[in-house]
């Protein structure tokens, strides 16, 4: 079954919101005639309005890299999916590793946000991967059911037509080490078999799982060549409107 592929670009804690406007502006002139692949950008929460207007009449999407649960209330410092929505965002990254490493996430508190995104409708980009312990351990397998089946616990299977998956081996992100298309595709072929068993064949064959860490222009068009590879979630590459373009192109 053709998946639509879909190229998201997380910015990280990168650019300003005047430097957001002039790479989406060398974005959008380099994308005008793609239109056969889902083009997403992540920039900060800062620049969300404003992505958002530069963003209308083009075909890249916006999407925000977090979100808090609860949708208001006294949380100083956080972000709500109503606030991400209002603000223009189609999709909102989740449980990214940064966000597991630095800022003491869990598969329970990236399930509760999970939980509040699509009942907002926002579609969330589930980020899992194993670190490199765990794959030397032999761990990577129970690591990434771990993280499926905590995540999505309680989504439902028509839930499931709005929620995307990313593969991102911590060893993989910002170490310019790639996982080969073999390893990704390995990862990716037991993730939607774990979607299988979850949801039966249908919601495993739709599902979209992104791979990323280290894609960069080089080596896109080998990792998204394999069947189970359905985009890519790209840092660093992300931040220049040639490499970002070049990555989207090697999808088309
Ligand atoms: P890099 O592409 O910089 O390795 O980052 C990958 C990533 O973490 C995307 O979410």
């Amino acid at each position: 079954m053709a998946r639509r592929i879909i190229i998201a670009g997380n910015w990280k804690m990168h650019k300003t919101p005047a430097e957001t406007l002039r790479l989406l502006n060398g974005l959008k002139v380099r994308a005008v005639n793609i239109s056969n692949v889902e083009m997403v950008v992540c920039p900060t929460f800062v620049s969300l309005t404003i992505a958002a207007e530069a963003l209308k009449d083009s075909r890249i999407v916006l999407g925000a890299q977090n979100m808090f649960w609860e949708t208001e209330g006294a949380y100083t410092g956080e972000i709500s999916a109503p606030m991400l929505k209002d603000a223009g965002c189609t999709y909102v990254i989740l449980g990214h590793s940064e966000r597991r490493q630095y800022f003491g996430e869990t598969d329970e508190t990236v399930n509760k946000r999970m939980h509040r995104a699509l009942a907002e409708g926002l579609k969330p980009i589930m980020c899992i991967g194993e670190t490199l312990q765990e794959r030397e351990d032999n761990r990577m397998f129970e690591v990434l059911e771990r993280q499926v089946t905590g995540g999505l616990a309680g989504i439902s299977a028509g839930q499931m037509a709005d929620v995307v998956l990313a593969y991102e081996p911590v060893w993989a992100i910002g170490t310019g080490k790639t996982a080969t298309p073999e390893q990704a595709d390995e990862a990716h072929a037991y993730i939607r078999g774990l979607i299988a068993k979850a949801y039966g064949d249908t919601v495993a064959s739709a599902i979209r799982i992104q791979y990323g860490g280290s894609v960069k222009p080089g080596n896109a068009a080998e990792l998204l060549s394999k069947d189970n590879i359905d985009g890519a979630l790209v840092g660093g590459a992300s931040l220049d409107a040639e490499s970002f373009i070049a990555i989207i192109k090697a999808a088309e």
